[in-house]
């Protein structure tokens, strides 16, 4: 067997049409675009990357954008007082600060200043509460992203064995609460997991965030398990690879995502996505 691809790529790129023609009912009604603030703080190799992919949706989409690219010295006060700007300024709908941030800024105190309706990661505590409580919310990208293309492939999730390898705030933890809201029965792993390789061989839908390549062997995947790799990790040669040895669980996977071109694009399709809600939420 040779697993199909979920294909990311072309998903959002239809994501993306969506939201364009979306947004241009909006200006064409005379409204006001959908608005996007971008802060990067440093000049961290993989982050610039991001947010240029971010930006460029963006334009492409017609949506108003603004970037704000700060040093890496930039003071938590001054982050602060950047974030109370943005949360005050009409022209902007969504706000997204860029993570990781250097040492001497907290997160913690940087995504608890956002406003929650203006939280379009989806990391407040405040949607993160109310994506636990399944409540409509702001959801972080990268899990519902995942959502999106699982629920298009068709994949059903409601009684199966799902299993999540990695626990950070902004994909481990809210992709375990993305498929238990969806019914399936989860697992998470982390760095205190003591046998990996015993989960994920149980793991009929599968999902690994971590940053390792080559972390999850090939041979481990069930036969017909879903592989989605959230992994992006250079290797000396340059080339991208996920977290999981991709030709070997092919072989064995139904469904596999690619890195490049699975997880990615879908999470940027989202940000975009939830952009546009919360400048229809606001209403003017
Ligand atoms: N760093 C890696 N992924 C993300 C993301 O989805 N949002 C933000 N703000 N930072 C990130």
């Amino acid at each position: 067997m040779s697993a199909r691809l979920l294909n990311g790529k072309a998903l959002a790129l239809e994501v993306r049409e969506e939201l364009a023609f979306r947004s241009a009912q909006l200006t064409a009604a005379g409204e006001r675009p959908p608005g996007l603030a971008v802060v990067l703080i440093g000049e961290d190799a993989a982050s610039t990357i991001y947010v240029r992919h971010k930006l460029d949706a963006c334009r492409q989409a017609g949506f108003h954008s603004v970037a704000h690219r700060l040093p890496a010295e930039t003071t938590e006060q001054a982050l602060l007082a950047l974030v109370a700007e943005l949360n005050a300024d009409h022209s902007v709908d969504g706000i997204l600060v860029q993570l990781p941030l250097p040492d001497q800024i907290n997160e913690t105190a940087v995504i608890e200043a956002i406003h929650p309706d203006k939280d379009v990661d989806g990391f407040h505590p405040y949607n993160v509460g109310r994506l636990a409580q399944r409540l409509p919310t702001m959801r972080p990208c990268t899990p519902a992203g995942i959502m999106t293309l699982l629920n298009e492939a068709k994949i059903p999730l409601r009684g199966h064995n799902a299993v999540v390898v990695g626990a950070s705030n902004i994909v481990g933890r809210p992709m375990a609460l993305e498929l238990l809201l969806a019914g399936a029965t989860i697992t998470v792993c982390h760095r205190f997991t003591r046998d990996l390789e015993r989960h994920v061989r149980a793991a009929e839908i599968l999902v690994v965030a971590v940053g390792m390549p080559g972390l999850i062997r090939g041979e481990w995947i069930m036969p017909g398990a879903v592989v989605v790799d959230v992994g992006i990790n250079r290797r000396p040669d340059g080339t991208i690879v996920g977290d999981v040895e991709f030709e070997e669980a092919r072989k064995r996977a139904s469904w596999i995502s690619p890195v490049p071109g699975g997880v990615g694009p879908m999470t940027v399709a989202i940000l975009l996505r939830n952009t546009l809600e919360a400048r229809l939420a606001r209403g003017h």
